[in-house]
Protein backbone atom coordinates (compact mmCIF):
# COMPACT_ATOMS: atom_id res chain seq x y z
CA UNK A 1 0.00 0.00 0.00
CA UNK A 2 1.38 3.59 -0.66
CA UNK A 3 0.97 6.41 1.43
CA UNK A 4 -2.52 7.39 0.30
CA UNK A 5 -4.70 4.32 1.49
CA UNK A 6 -7.38 4.27 -1.45
CA UNK A 7 -10.89 3.26 -0.75
CA UNK A 8 -13.94 1.46 -2.65
CA UNK A 9 -17.19 2.16 -0.89
CA UNK A 10 -19.13 -0.93 -2.10
CA UNK A 11 -23.22 0.33 -1.47
CA UNK A 12 -24.00 4.16 -1.86
CA UNK A 13 -26.68 4.16 0.39
CA UNK A 14 -27.51 5.76 4.23
CA UNK A 15 -24.67 4.12 6.00
CA UNK A 16 -22.29 5.01 3.22
CA UNK A 17 -22.40 8.29 3.93
CA UNK A 18 -21.10 7.91 7.64
CA UNK A 19 -17.73 5.34 6.37
CA UNK A 20 -17.50 8.61 3.69
CA UNK A 21 -17.21 11.18 5.75
CA UNK A 22 -15.27 9.82 8.77
CA UNK A 23 -12.64 8.37 6.05
CA UNK A 24 -12.68 12.44 5.15
CA UNK A 25 -11.23 13.34 8.67
CA UNK A 26 -8.39 10.88 8.18
CA UNK A 27 -5.08 12.12 6.46
CA UNK A 28 -4.22 10.18 3.49
CA UNK A 29 -7.06 8.50 3.06
CA UNK A 30 -8.71 9.17 -0.43
CA UNK A 31 -12.18 7.76 -1.31
CA UNK A 32 -11.19 7.02 -4.98
CA UNK A 33 -14.44 5.06 -6.33
CA UNK A 34 -18.19 4.07 -5.28
CA UNK A 35 -20.23 0.67 -6.56
CA UNK A 36 -23.66 0.35 -6.69
CA UNK A 37 -26.30 -1.96 -8.24
CA UNK A 38 -28.99 1.06 -8.00
CA UNK A 39 -27.38 4.06 -10.51
CA UNK A 40 -29.46 6.86 -9.08
CA UNK A 41 -27.82 5.99 -5.59
CA UNK A 42 -24.60 5.50 -6.89
CA UNK A 43 -24.48 8.78 -9.27
CA UNK A 44 -26.22 11.32 -6.14
CA UNK A 45 -23.74 9.67 -4.19
CA UNK A 46 -20.46 9.76 -6.11
CA UNK A 47 -21.50 13.22 -7.34
CA UNK A 48 -22.09 14.72 -3.44
CA UNK A 49 -18.58 13.49 -2.16
CA UNK A 50 -16.81 14.04 -5.31
CA UNK A 51 -16.15 10.24 -5.97
CA UNK A 52 -14.11 9.97 -9.75
CA UNK A 53 -14.74 6.27 -10.26
CA UNK A 54 -18.13 4.78 -9.99
CA UNK A 55 -18.89 1.12 -11.56
CA UNK A 56 -22.33 -0.87 -11.65
CA UNK A 57 -20.98 -4.04 -9.60
CA UNK A 58 -17.89 -5.40 -7.97
CA UNK A 59 -16.98 -7.25 -10.55
CA UNK A 60 -16.24 -3.74 -12.72
CA UNK A 61 -14.56 -1.90 -9.90
CA UNK A 62 -12.18 -5.08 -9.87
CA UNK A 63 -11.27 -5.10 -13.10
CA UNK A 64 -10.65 -1.33 -12.57
CA UNK A 65 -8.38 -2.78 -9.30
CA UNK A 66 -7.00 1.12 -8.51
CA UNK A 67 -7.88 0.58 -4.97
CA UNK A 68 -5.66 -0.69 -1.65
CA UNK A 69 -8.98 -1.28 0.95
CA UNK A 70 -13.08 -1.42 0.62
CA UNK A 71 -15.79 -0.63 2.94
CA UNK A 72 -18.89 -2.80 2.27
CA UNK A 73 -22.12 -1.17 2.81
CA UNK A 74 -24.58 -3.36 1.59
CA UNK A 75 -27.27 -4.47 2.75
CA UNK A 76 -26.77 -7.70 5.59
CA UNK A 77 -27.91 -10.13 3.03
CA UNK A 78 -25.44 -9.10 0.12
CA UNK A 79 -22.18 -8.87 2.10
CA UNK A 80 -20.98 -12.22 1.54
CA UNK A 81 -21.74 -12.29 -2.31
CA UNK A 82 -19.64 -9.22 -2.58
CA UNK A 83 -16.86 -9.73 -0.15
CA UNK A 84 -15.53 -13.01 -1.27
CA UNK A 85 -14.45 -11.79 -4.65
CA UNK A 86 -13.06 -8.76 -3.05
CA UNK A 87 -10.95 -11.01 -0.57
CA UNK A 88 -10.07 -13.24 -3.63
CA UNK A 89 -8.14 -10.19 -5.26
CA UNK A 90 -6.43 -9.51 -1.83
CA UNK A 91 -8.45 -6.55 -0.94
CA UNK A 92 -8.43 -5.20 2.38
CA UNK A 93 -11.96 -5.17 3.49
CA UNK A 94 -14.10 -3.45 6.60
CA UNK A 95 -17.23 -4.92 6.31
CA UNK A 96 -20.70 -3.77 7.54
CA UNK A 97 -22.29 -5.61 10.26
CA UNK A 98 -23.68 -8.42 10.53
CA UNK A 99 -20.85 -9.76 8.58
CA UNK A 100 -23.71 -12.28 7.01
CA UNK A 101 -27.18 -13.33 7.13
CA UNK A 102 -25.93 -16.93 8.16
CA UNK A 103 -22.78 -18.56 10.13
CA UNK A 104 -21.92 -20.38 6.99
CA UNK A 105 -21.43 -17.83 4.89
CA UNK A 106 -19.61 -15.58 7.80
CA UNK A 107 -17.76 -18.14 8.77
CA UNK A 108 -16.74 -18.92 5.29
CA UNK A 109 -15.41 -14.96 4.91
CA UNK A 110 -13.55 -15.12 8.17
CA UNK A 111 -11.47 -18.33 6.66
CA UNK A 112 -11.47 -16.91 3.19
CA UNK A 113 -9.69 -13.51 4.73
CA UNK A 114 -7.37 -14.61 6.90
CA UNK A 115 -6.10 -16.91 4.48
CA UNK A 116 -5.79 -13.91 1.91
CA UNK A 117 -3.55 -12.21 4.02
CA UNK A 118 -5.49 -8.86 4.18
CA UNK A 119 -7.06 -6.65 7.18
CA UNK A 120 -10.40 -7.90 7.51
CA UNK A 121 -13.02 -6.25 9.88
CA UNK A 122 -16.74 -5.99 10.89
CA UNK A 123 -17.82 -2.95 11.96
CA UNK A 124 -19.36 -3.41 15.30
CA UNK A 125 -19.79 0.94 15.58
CA UNK A 126 -20.03 0.45 19.55
CA UNK A 127 -16.44 -0.17 20.03
CA UNK A 128 -16.10 3.22 19.50
CA UNK A 129 -17.89 4.50 22.73
CA UNK A 130 -15.45 5.21 25.05
CA UNK A 131 -17.43 4.08 28.15
CA UNK A 132 -17.98 0.65 26.70
CA UNK A 133 -13.70 0.13 25.90
CA UNK A 134 -12.97 1.58 29.52
CA UNK A 135 -15.41 -0.62 31.52
CA UNK A 136 -14.00 -3.91 29.10
CA UNK A 137 -10.73 -2.58 30.55
CA UNK A 138 -12.30 -2.03 34.00
CA UNK A 139 -13.45 -5.67 34.41
CA UNK A 140 -10.59 -7.13 32.89
CA UNK A 141 -8.36 -5.16 35.44
CA UNK A 142 -10.82 -6.74 38.12
CA UNK A 143 -11.79 -3.90 39.42
CA UNK A 144 -15.66 -5.30 40.07
CA UNK A 145 -14.28 -8.76 41.07
CA UNK A 146 -15.82 -11.78 39.53
CA UNK A 147 -18.81 -10.99 37.28
CA UNK A 148 -21.66 -12.63 38.11
CA UNK A 149 -24.83 -10.55 36.52
CA UNK A 150 -25.74 -8.31 33.72
CA UNK A 151 -28.50 -7.00 32.38
CA UNK A 152 -27.85 -5.31 28.15
CA UNK A 153 -30.33 -3.66 25.83
CA UNK A 154 -30.79 -1.24 22.83
CA UNK A 155 -33.40 0.71 22.18
CA UNK A 156 -34.43 1.86 19.32
CA UNK A 157 -38.35 3.14 17.93
CA UNK A 158 -38.14 3.82 14.38
CA UNK A 159 -41.38 1.96 14.31
CA UNK A 160 -43.50 4.24 16.43
CA UNK A 161 -42.11 7.59 15.27
CA UNK A 162 -40.81 9.27 12.01
CA UNK A 163 -37.40 11.00 13.10
CA UNK A 164 -35.48 8.56 10.96
CA UNK A 165 -37.76 8.64 8.17
CA UNK A 166 -41.23 6.82 6.75
CA UNK A 167 -40.72 3.21 7.55
CA UNK A 168 -43.95 2.29 5.63
CA UNK A 169 -42.25 3.42 2.64
CA UNK A 170 -38.82 3.80 2.59
CA UNK A 171 -36.56 0.78 1.32
CA UNK A 172 -34.09 0.82 3.96
CA UNK A 173 -36.39 0.49 6.32
CA UNK A 174 -38.56 -2.16 4.80
CA UNK A 175 -35.86 -4.54 3.56
CA UNK A 176 -34.92 -4.06 7.69
CA UNK A 177 -38.40 -5.60 8.31
CA UNK A 178 -38.17 -8.69 5.85
CA UNK A 179 -36.23 -11.69 5.77
CA UNK A 180 -36.84 -12.33 1.42
CA UNK A 181 -34.66 -9.39 1.57
CA UNK A 182 -31.75 -10.86 3.82
CA UNK A 183 -32.60 -9.42 6.87
CA UNK A 184 -32.32 -11.46 10.11
CA UNK A 185 -34.64 -8.77 11.88
CA UNK A 186 -33.41 -6.71 15.14
CA UNK A 187 -31.87 -9.33 16.41
CA UNK A 188 -29.83 -9.31 12.77
CA UNK A 189 -29.62 -5.62 12.85
CA UNK A 190 -28.84 -4.80 16.44
CA UNK A 191 -28.65 -7.63 17.87
CA UNK A 192 -25.47 -8.48 16.97
CA UNK A 193 -23.80 -4.57 18.48
CA UNK A 194 -25.53 -5.38 21.46
CA UNK A 195 -24.55 -8.83 22.01
CA UNK A 196 -21.05 -7.58 21.26
CA UNK A 197 -21.20 -5.03 23.42
CA UNK A 198 -22.11 -7.03 26.41
CA UNK A 199 -19.84 -9.90 25.79
CA UNK A 200 -16.99 -7.74 25.18
CA UNK A 201 -17.38 -5.88 28.03
CA UNK A 202 -17.80 -9.08 30.25
CA UNK A 203 -15.09 -10.30 28.36
CA UNK A 204 -16.86 -13.56 28.09
CA UNK A 205 -18.86 -15.72 25.40
CA UNK A 206 -22.17 -17.44 26.29
CA UNK A 207 -22.00 -20.54 27.30
CA UNK A 208 -25.88 -21.33 27.06
CA UNK A 209 -28.58 -18.91 25.21
CA UNK A 210 -32.44 -19.27 24.99
CA UNK A 211 -34.71 -16.09 24.12
CA UNK A 212 -38.00 -15.07 22.97
CA UNK A 213 -38.14 -13.01 19.70
CA UNK A 214 -41.40 -11.66 18.22
CA UNK A 215 -42.86 -9.78 14.97
CA UNK A 216 -45.98 -8.22 15.70
CA UNK A 217 -48.19 -7.46 12.95
CA UNK A 218 -47.27 -4.15 11.72
CA UNK A 219 -49.74 -3.65 8.04
CA UNK A 220 -52.38 -5.13 6.45
CA UNK A 221 -51.54 -8.69 5.59
CA UNK A 222 -48.20 -7.93 6.84
CA UNK A 223 -46.85 -6.81 3.61
CA UNK A 224 -46.14 -4.03 2.04
CA UNK A 225 -45.42 -3.93 -1.92
CA UNK A 226 -43.00 -6.32 -2.59
CA UNK A 227 -41.96 -6.35 1.28
CA UNK A 228 -43.55 -9.52 3.70
CA UNK A 229 -43.02 -8.36 7.02
CA UNK A 230 -41.66 -11.36 8.60
CA UNK A 231 -38.55 -10.39 10.67
CA UNK A 232 -38.52 -10.20 14.11
CA UNK A 233 -38.76 -6.58 15.91
CA UNK A 234 -38.30 -7.48 19.46
CA UNK A 235 -36.17 -10.10 21.03
CA UNK A 236 -35.33 -11.23 24.78
CA UNK A 237 -32.19 -13.08 25.23
CA UNK A 238 -31.22 -15.00 28.78
CA UNK A 239 -27.66 -16.49 28.93
CA UNK A 240 -25.05 -17.23 31.01
CA UNK A 241 -21.60 -16.69 30.02
CA UNK A 242 -18.66 -19.19 30.03
CA UNK A 243 -17.09 -16.97 32.81
CA UNK A 244 -20.64 -18.27 34.95
CA UNK A 245 -22.60 -15.40 34.91
CA UNK A 246 -26.54 -14.70 34.11
CA UNK A 247 -27.48 -11.95 32.22
CA UNK A 248 -30.23 -10.88 29.94
CA UNK A 249 -29.90 -9.27 26.15
CA UNK A 250 -32.83 -7.16 24.93
CA UNK A 251 -33.50 -4.91 21.72
CA UNK A 252 -36.66 -3.71 19.88
CA UNK A 253 -37.68 -1.16 17.70
CA UNK A 254 -40.70 -0.12 19.79
CA UNK A 255 -38.85 1.56 22.76
CA UNK A 256 -40.74 4.65 22.21
CA UNK A 257 -38.89 7.19 23.84
CA UNK A 258 -35.60 6.31 22.95
CA UNK A 259 -34.20 6.74 19.09
CA UNK A 260 -31.06 4.59 19.64
CA UNK A 261 -29.66 4.01 23.13
CA UNK A 262 -27.58 1.42 24.37
CA UNK A 263 -27.90 0.19 28.12
CA UNK A 264 -25.48 -1.97 29.92
CA UNK A 265 -25.20 -3.15 33.63
CA UNK A 266 -22.59 -5.70 34.81
CA UNK A 267 -22.46 -6.73 38.81
CA UNK A 268 -19.26 -8.29 39.83
CA UNK A 269 -18.53 -9.73 43.65
CA UNK A 270 -16.73 -6.28 44.34
CA UNK A 271 -18.75 -3.99 42.25
CA UNK A 272 -21.21 -2.32 39.92
CA UNK A 273 -20.30 -0.79 36.47
CA UNK A 274 -23.16 1.11 34.23
CA UNK A 275 -22.58 2.06 30.34
CA UNK A 276 -24.94 4.48 29.42
CA UNK A 277 -24.99 5.31 25.47
CA UNK A 278 -27.92 7.68 24.73
CA UNK A 279 -28.41 10.14 22.34
CA UNK A 280 -25.23 9.63 20.90
CA UNK A 281 -23.25 10.46 24.50
CA UNK A 282 -21.51 7.45 26.38
CA UNK A 283 -21.25 7.94 30.10
CA UNK A 284 -19.68 5.58 32.26
CA UNK A 285 -20.59 4.97 35.84
CA UNK A 286 -19.49 2.74 38.77
CA UNK A 287 -20.13 1.46 42.27
CA UNK A 288 -17.24 0.10 44.16
CA UNK A 289 -15.13 0.02 47.38
CA UNK A 290 -17.02 1.57 50.24
CA UNK A 291 -19.62 3.21 47.72
CA UNK A 292 -21.02 -0.45 47.58
CA UNK A 293 -23.23 -0.23 51.06
CA UNK A 294 -24.38 2.78 50.50
CA UNK A 295 -24.82 2.08 46.85
CA UNK A 296 -23.43 5.07 46.10
CA UNK A 297 -22.77 5.31 41.93
CA UNK A 298 -19.70 7.84 40.94
CA UNK A 299 -19.39 8.98 37.15
CA UNK A 300 -15.95 8.60 35.94
CA UNK A 301 -13.90 10.10 33.10
CA UNK A 302 -13.15 7.68 29.84
CA UNK A 303 -10.03 8.21 27.29
CA UNK A 304 -10.95 9.06 23.99
CA UNK A 305 -10.94 5.82 21.57
CA UNK A 306 -9.88 5.58 17.50
CA UNK A 307 -12.82 5.08 15.47
CA UNK A 308 -13.33 1.87 13.71
CA UNK A 309 -12.41 3.34 10.39
CA UNK A 310 -9.23 4.81 11.57
CA UNK A 311 -8.04 1.12 12.69
CA UNK A 312 -8.80 0.09 9.99
CA UNK A 313 -6.73 2.20 8.01
CA UNK A 314 -3.86 1.95 10.31
CA UNK A 315 -4.13 -1.71 9.74
CA UNK A 316 -3.77 -1.58 6.44
CA UNK A 317 -0.92 0.58 7.25
CA UNK A 318 0.88 -1.50 9.99
CA UNK A 319 -0.76 -4.76 8.59
CA UNK A 320 -1.34 -5.87 11.71
CA UNK A 321 -4.82 -7.32 11.73
CA UNK A 322 -7.56 -5.04 13.52
CA UNK A 323 -10.31 -6.15 16.37
CA UNK A 324 -13.27 -6.76 15.86
CA UNK A 325 -12.09 -9.10 12.96
CA UNK A 326 -14.29 -10.96 10.50
CA UNK A 327 -13.75 -13.96 13.12
CA UNK A 328 -15.03 -12.02 16.18
CA UNK A 329 -17.90 -11.33 13.36
CA UNK A 330 -18.33 -15.10 12.89
CA UNK A 331 -18.48 -15.90 16.46
CA UNK A 332 -21.87 -13.55 17.06
CA UNK A 333 -23.44 -15.01 14.25
CA UNK A 334 -23.12 -18.47 15.34
CA UNK A 335 -25.33 -17.57 18.12
CA UNK A 336 -27.71 -15.19 16.39
CA UNK A 337 -28.35 -18.63 13.96
CA UNK A 338 -29.06 -20.59 16.89
CA UNK A 339 -31.71 -18.37 17.86
CA UNK A 340 -33.61 -17.48 15.01
CA UNK A 341 -33.21 -21.76 14.51
CA UNK A 342 -34.76 -22.10 17.74
CA UNK A 343 -37.62 -19.84 16.75
CA UNK A 344 -38.86 -20.82 13.48
CA UNK A 345 -38.72 -24.13 14.70
CA UNK A 346 -40.71 -23.07 17.29
CA UNK A 347 -43.20 -21.65 14.65
CA UNK A 348 -43.76 -24.52 13.10
CA UNK A 349 -44.34 -26.38 16.15
N1 LIG B 1 -22.50 -0.14 11.98
C1 LIG B 1 -23.67 0.45 12.15
O1 LIG B 1 -23.97 0.98 13.20
C2 LIG B 1 -24.65 0.47 11.02
C3 LIG B 1 -25.64 1.46 10.93
C4 LIG B 1 -26.50 1.42 9.82
C5 LIG B 1 -26.36 0.42 8.86
N2 LIG B 1 -25.39 -0.53 9.01
C6 LIG B 1 -25.23 -1.61 8.01
O2 LIG B 1 -24.82 -1.03 6.79
C7 LIG B 1 -25.33 -1.82 5.70
C8 LIG B 1 -26.08 -0.90 4.74
O3 LIG B 1 -27.18 -0.31 5.41
P1 LIG B 1 -27.85 1.03 4.85
O4 LIG B 1 -28.73 1.53 5.91
O5 LIG B 1 -26.80 1.93 4.29
O6 LIG B 1 -28.72 0.42 3.65
P2 LIG B 1 -29.23 1.18 2.37
O7 LIG B 1 -30.33 0.36 1.84
O8 LIG B 1 -29.44 2.63 2.66
O9 LIG B 1 -27.97 1.12 1.35
C9 LIG B 1 -27.50 -0.05 0.77
C10 LIG B 1 -27.00 0.26 -0.65
O10 LIG B 1 -26.41 -0.93 -1.20
C11 LIG B 1 -26.83 -1.03 -2.56
N3 LIG B 1 -26.70 -2.41 -3.03
C12 LIG B 1 -27.61 -3.43 -2.88
N4 LIG B 1 -27.11 -4.55 -3.45
C13 LIG B 1 -25.88 -4.24 -3.92
C14 LIG B 1 -24.88 -4.98 -4.59
N5 LIG B 1 -25.01 -6.28 -4.89
N6 LIG B 1 -23.72 -4.34 -4.94
C15 LIG B 1 -23.55 -3.03 -4.66
N7 LIG B 1 -24.48 -2.27 -4.04
C16 LIG B 1 -25.63 -2.87 -3.66
C17 LIG B 1 -28.25 -0.49 -2.55
O11 LIG B 1 -28.65 -0.12 -3.87
C18 LIG B 1 -28.12 0.70 -1.61
O12 LIG B 1 -27.73 1.88 -2.30
C19 LIG B 1 -26.20 -2.91 6.33
O13 LIG B 1 -25.46 -4.11 6.43
C20 LIG B 1 -26.52 -2.37 7.70
O14 LIG B 1 -26.75 -3.40 8.67
C21 LIG B 1 -24.55 -0.50 10.05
Amino acid sequence: VSDTVRVLIVGTGGMARKHVTTYADIEGVEVVAGVDTNAANLKSFCDEFAIPHRFANVTEALDWGDFDAVSNVTPDGVHHATTIPLLEAKKHVLCEKPLASNFKDAQEMAEKAKSAGVVHSVNLSYREVPAMRHAAQLVADGAIGEVRHFEASYLQSWLTQPAWGDWKSEPQWLWRLSSKHGSTGVLGDVGIHILDFATFVTGSLPSQVSSQLHTFDKAPGNTIGDYALDANDSFVMHMQLENGALGTISATRFASGHHNDLRLRIYGDKGGIEVLFEKQNSRLNVCMGNNLETAQWEEIPCPDVATNYASFISAVRSGQQVDPDFGRGAVLQKFLDAELLRHCEQLQT
